[in-house]
């Protein structure tokens, strides 16, 4: 065996077990879509977070209902900032391959609000709340906005936000949510939860991730 003969061996070798490697990884990725296919359709997630008697007592009031994320740019646009690097902005892709873009059971938790009245119905209906966007995490906006329309004409620097379901005034519910998507299944991002959430306390997500 020449020199030759042997390199091409061992690329062929070095092929052979990335090769492997990669269907691994393949098969463990649908597993986990078989599986969750397999099992019943998960609560929704701001539900599961905030209990049923709150959950219920603020979306029955007809008040909290979903903007999208061109409302919060009007006035949060250096949180937009990186937002492209943030995997929430590109979840819906993620359904694309195993061809589960439309299911409602995957949307729960890959879209804005979906199963939640003024949320994410379809791509045809309410493009505008694809992904999982700002009110993904923070809950239904509308009020938010309302309290800061009003304080902006008034006293801008007094204003601490609020209205949220999921914010400021309501940080374990934001936590919560958090693990609501991030389920046992679902928890790559577990490797370090703290540092992850700490990311998106400030405006630039680009740290989002381990
Ligand atoms: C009319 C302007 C305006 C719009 C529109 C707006 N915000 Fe705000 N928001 C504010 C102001 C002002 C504050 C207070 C900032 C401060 O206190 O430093 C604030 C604070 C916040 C806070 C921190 C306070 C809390 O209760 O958690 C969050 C989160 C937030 N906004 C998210 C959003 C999201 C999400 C949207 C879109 C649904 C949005 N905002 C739309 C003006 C706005
Ligand atoms: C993955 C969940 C998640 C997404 C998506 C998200 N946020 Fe947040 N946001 C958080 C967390 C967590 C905090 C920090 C809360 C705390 O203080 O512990 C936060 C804090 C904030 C604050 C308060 C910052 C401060 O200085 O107190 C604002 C304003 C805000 N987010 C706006 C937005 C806007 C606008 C978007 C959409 C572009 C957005 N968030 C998307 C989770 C998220
Ligand atoms: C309970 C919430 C939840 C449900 C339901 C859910 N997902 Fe996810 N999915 C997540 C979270 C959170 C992540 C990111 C963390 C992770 O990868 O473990 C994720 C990640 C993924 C990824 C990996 C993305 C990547 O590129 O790394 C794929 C693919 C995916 N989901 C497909 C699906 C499909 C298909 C369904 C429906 C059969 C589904 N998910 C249902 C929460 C969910
Ligand atoms: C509505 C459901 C939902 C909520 C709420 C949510 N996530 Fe996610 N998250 C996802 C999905 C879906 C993905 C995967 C996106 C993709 O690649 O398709 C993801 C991806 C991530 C990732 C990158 C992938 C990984 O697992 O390493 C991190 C980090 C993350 N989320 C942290 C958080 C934190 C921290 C919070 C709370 C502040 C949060 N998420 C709230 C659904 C959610």
């Amino acid at each position: 065996m020449n020199e030759m003969q042997k390199h091409s061996i061992s690329i062929l070798k070095v092929f052979a077990i990335l090769s492997l490697f990669a269907l691994t990884m393949f098969a463990t990725e649908n597993q986990r879509v078989v599986d969750e296919l397999a099992s019943p359709m998960p609560e929704i997630p701001l539900k599961k977070a905030m209990g049923d008697k709150l959950y219920n007592d603020a979306i029955n009031s007809g008040e909290y209902n979903y903007v999208g994320n061109s409302k919060c740019r009007l006035c949060h646009r250096n949180f937009f900032v990186g937002r492209k690097n943030d995997p929430h902005d590109h979840a819906m892709e993620s359904l694309i391959p195993s061809k589960n873009e439309k299911n409602s059971h995957c949307l729960t938790c890959h879209s804005t609000g979906h199963r939640i009245p003024s949320g994410f119905v379809d791509m045809e209906k309410t493009p505008r709340l694809s992904n999982v966007q700002c009110e993904g995490c923070h809950g239904p906006g509308s009020v938010h906005i309302e309290l800061a329309k009003d304080k902006t004409k008034n006293d801008a620097k007094g204003f601490t936000g609020g209205g949220f379901l999921a914010g400021a005034g309501n940080l374990q519910v934001l936590k919560d949510i958090c693990a609501s998507c991030h389920t046992k299944r679902w928890n790559n991002s577990y490797h370090d939860f703290n540092k992850a959430y700490n990311s998106y306390k400030k405006a630039d997500p680009n740290a989002a991730g381990n």
